[in-house]
């Protein structure tokens, strides 16, 4: 489970001080139904907004993104970025992910129209990483953003318009000198986009390093499944309150996708894509290949490979002589 960094919880901790729950729980409330309807975040429109959007969606995000690129850092171990590009910021959560999965991250730019939302993420002190917010509207914005090693697109694809997706995806690609990060949510219509962005970034010449096996047909791809993980979103007191809630943890289904430059042939393994299943006489696990996923039955008698087997979850990616590709 990845809790937000200390000092992204500190920050919200102090800006919680004074402020009545009552408030924050409705502000979230209002907040929920409006994306839950398929609106966006122009729902954001105060400091106290952004606090409530923080509470009850950041931990999620921030656990799906990390998550992401937990599984990314296995592919490509040795990449050490330095400038990352954060776009459709927020409160900054995939740029604070992105950093406590690359602590050779120097600089972050983070792009975002909501003034609310960018001002509360310049209210966190990332140690050792040098932020410069930018409120700006993505289509003007990147036009003059500088490159970065890494470009991020956390929950943001998903509020712009389907018909500009291409040429927005053209403009992240371009910024990315080394790899685009797409993270959205892990649902069918994320899962849509996903698809749609890893075709036209195959076509742009891009390796996918995560979550995919290869760069041929999605096996998910006119499946009535679809490519999705699940991340365990710790709940700390607040959040349960925002959320009238009653577990101290929730669960946050994502898609995403990981698309580099220059990189050496990768050694992906296969991406196990369900729940393995477990029964007295074997582990099947559901495998992604090309064009259709591959079931993989691997018996207790193999009694090296079934212990191995079982300790495999949906989202590890194995090698061929099954053993963890990390
Ligand atoms: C759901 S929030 C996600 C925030 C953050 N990336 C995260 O993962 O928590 C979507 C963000 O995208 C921003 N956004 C949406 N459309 C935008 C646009 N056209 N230009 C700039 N920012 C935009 C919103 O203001 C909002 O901050």
């Amino acid at each position: 489970m990845a809790a937000l960094p200390g000092f992204v919880g500190g920050a919200l901790k102090a800006k919680l001080e004074n402020v009545s729950r009552t408030d924050l729980k409705a502000r979230a409330q209002r907040i929920s139904e409006a994306y839950r309807a398929g609106g966006g975040s122009t729902v954001i429109r105060s400091d106290l907004d952004a606090l409530a959007y923080a509470v009850v969606r950041m931990p999620a995000t921030y656990a799906a993104v990390r998550a992401a690129l937990a599984q990314t850092l296995e592919i490509i171990p040795d990449f050490a970025p330095r400038t990352l590009l954060d776009i459709g910021a927020g409160p900054g959560t995939a740029t604070w992910a992105a950093s406590d999965a690359w602590p050779s991250l120097e600089r972050a730019a983070l792009i975002d129209e909501n003034a609310h939302l960018l001002a509360l993420a310049e209210t966190m002190p990332a140690p050792s990483l040098d932020v410069s917010p930018q409120r700006a509207a993505l289509a003007a914005a990147l036009s003059g953003a500088k490159a970065a090693d890494v470009v991020m697109a956390s929950y943001v694809l998903t509020e712009l318009p389907d018909a500009s997706l291409r040429a927005t995806l053209g403009r992240l690609w371009d910024k990315a000198a080394r790899l685009l990060v797409i993270v959205e949510p892990g649902t069918p219509d994320g899962f849509k986009r996903i698809l749609a962005c890893r075709d036209a970034l195959i076509g742009f010449g891009a390796q996918i390093v995560a979550p995919c096996s290869h760069e041929a047909g999605c096996p998910l791809a006119d499946a009535e499944r679809w490519c999705h993980f699940n991340a365990r979103v710790p709940r700390n007191r607040d959040h349960i309150v925002a959320k009238d809630a009653i577990v101290p943890f929730e669960d946050e289904k994502f898609c995403y996708l990981a698309a580099g430059k220059g990189f050496a042939p990768l050694a992906r393994g296969r991406r196990v894509l369900a729940t393995p299943k477990v029964d007295k006489s074997a582990v099947t696990l559901t495998l992604c290949a090309p064009d259709v996923p591959v079931q993989q039955r691997i018996s207790r008698r193999d009694k090296d490979a079934y212990r191995a087997a079982k300790r495999l979850d949906w989202g590890d990616a194995i090698a061929e002589n099954r053993s963890r590709t990390s």
